[in-house]
């Protein structure tokens, strides 16, 4: 519970709001103050402001009717209307009108989904690590969780195949299995073609859906582009997320879902809110088709630079007995110091220091990640990145020789 004392309203509470889990740490407005490599933000400096502005004038100007009227449920058509245009160029999926919804960002997006197929007690396969952002979903309402282990092209697919047969033979069949396949969020692994292929097969062999959640699916910066699963799937057992928050802007509050029309049609009765994001739905409109793939390239440059410069400062600093992984595209590099170490604990010496990072804890639903950290290269500058890891390995070094010494 949130606070352990008696309150009048505490025996009113429904079951998911009586179970929550302690609040959650962390205040954004805090990063700014140090070399934050914590959240999975935007780079502050290439947010386009400018170009969003005369873009919200031109909505106003030729449809402000309609862009502060309420709006359909699934979506306002102009935004509908590129986005299918912009799935099919990119993401080269090739939906309809009813297989989309526009949501507010990808965490309504993942809310909705867990909100029309995981009831308390229901089980959820992932891959271990993951995004926190769908842990938190799913605890609210009481789901169980198993976390499949990640390798290098993706999740271990010959633990995901036992972890099923398990299930089976309890008579359990998991309602999704969670996947990230592009520079997954915490890792920057990218799931193989081969693996893409095969889990379709599995999801369709055990009757359970695959839920790819696609958050950085256009900040590539290097090595081939993959299909993504949803393409990929002829049970149309995919469910497909993905957002405008990496790009355009976290702010805009704009994401998105391409699943079969029946599971639209049934989201479209449980969203309840007037129609998502109206006005920002118009700006977005006016925006993407002029300014996206130009925004894109700049992006892509930017975090790949950003990318290097941190791979290579981990190189030159950590300690011997530290990994970690080199993505190519996304906003992370999942680190793993020696065994021992705890990051959690080692956080608040880490702000005390001036750096911030993701403890790997918090990317697991059933514990591990002690020693591991996520580190973001998105939001700091080029200039506070070697500074940044210069810090973090001087502050393992320290921990390690005090640990030896004990
Ligand atoms: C994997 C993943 N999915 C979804 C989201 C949610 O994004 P949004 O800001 O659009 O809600 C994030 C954001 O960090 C993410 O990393």
């Amino acid at each position: 519970m949130v606070t352990t004392e008696k309150h009048p309203l505490d025996g009113l509470y429904s079951k998911r709001g009586r179970n929550i889990s302690p609040p959650r740490v962390g205040d954004p407005s805090q990063s700014a103050a140090m070399i934050s490599f914590i959240y999975g933000f935007p780079d502050p400096d290439s947010l386009p402001a400018a170009s969003v502005a005369d873009a919200a004038v031109r909505a106003l100007e030729s449809n402000g009717k309609w862009a502060l009227q309420y709006g359909a449920t699934m979506g306002a058509k102009p935004l509908v209307d590129v986005l299918l245009e912009k799935l099919k160029r990119d993401q080269g999926i090739d939906a309809k009108p009813e297989n989309v919804m526009i949501t507010a960002g990808g965490s309504q997006a993942v809310g909705l989904i867990i909100d029309l197929f995981v009831d308390w007690d229901d089980m959820v396969l992932m891959e271990a690590p993951t995004w926190m952002g769908f842990i938190w979903g799913l605890k609210n309402v009481g789901a169980k969780m198993q976390a499949i282990p990640m390798e290098p092209d993706g999740m271990d697919l010959t633990a995901l195949r036992s972890t099923l047969e398990e299930l089976r033979a309890d008579g359990v069949t998991p309602k999704m299995i969670y996947i990230i396949p592009n520079f997954q969020n915490p890792t920057g692994i990218s799931m193989s073609l081969a693996k893409r292929k095969e889990l379709i097969e599995i999801a369709h062999e055990f009757g359970t859906i695959i839920f790819e959640d696609d958050a950085y699916h256009d900040l590539r910066f290097s090595g081939e582009k993959i299909p993504s699963i949803y393409s990929l799937d002829p049970y149309g057992l995919t469910i497909y997320t993905a957002t405008f928050s990496k790009t355009m802007g976290a702010g805009m509050r704009l994401g998105w879902l391409v699943a079969p029309k029946e599971v639209i049609q049934h989201l479209g009765v449980l969203k309840i809110d007037g129609g998502t994001n109206v006005f920002g739905s118009y700006v977005a409109a006016e925006w993407i088709p002029e300014n996206l793939p130009e925004h894109l390239t700049t992006l892509r440059e930017i975090y790949h630079r950003r990318k290097v410069l941190m791979i290579d400062a981990l190189g030159k600093h950590m300690p011997e007995g530290t990994t970690w992984t080199d993505p190519d595209g996304g906003f992370f590099v999942w680190v793993t110091l020696p065994e021992g170490l705890d990051t959690l604990e080692l956080l608040p010496r880490a702000r005390e220091m001036g750096i911030e990072y993701m403890p790997g804890g918090s990317c697991y639903p059933d514990g591990g990640g002690e020693n591991q950290l996520r580190l973001s290269y998105s939001f700091a500058s080029d200039e506070q990145i070697e500074p940044g890891i210069e810090i973090l390995a001087t502050l393992v070094k320290g921990e390690l020789m005090e640990s030896a010494s004990k």
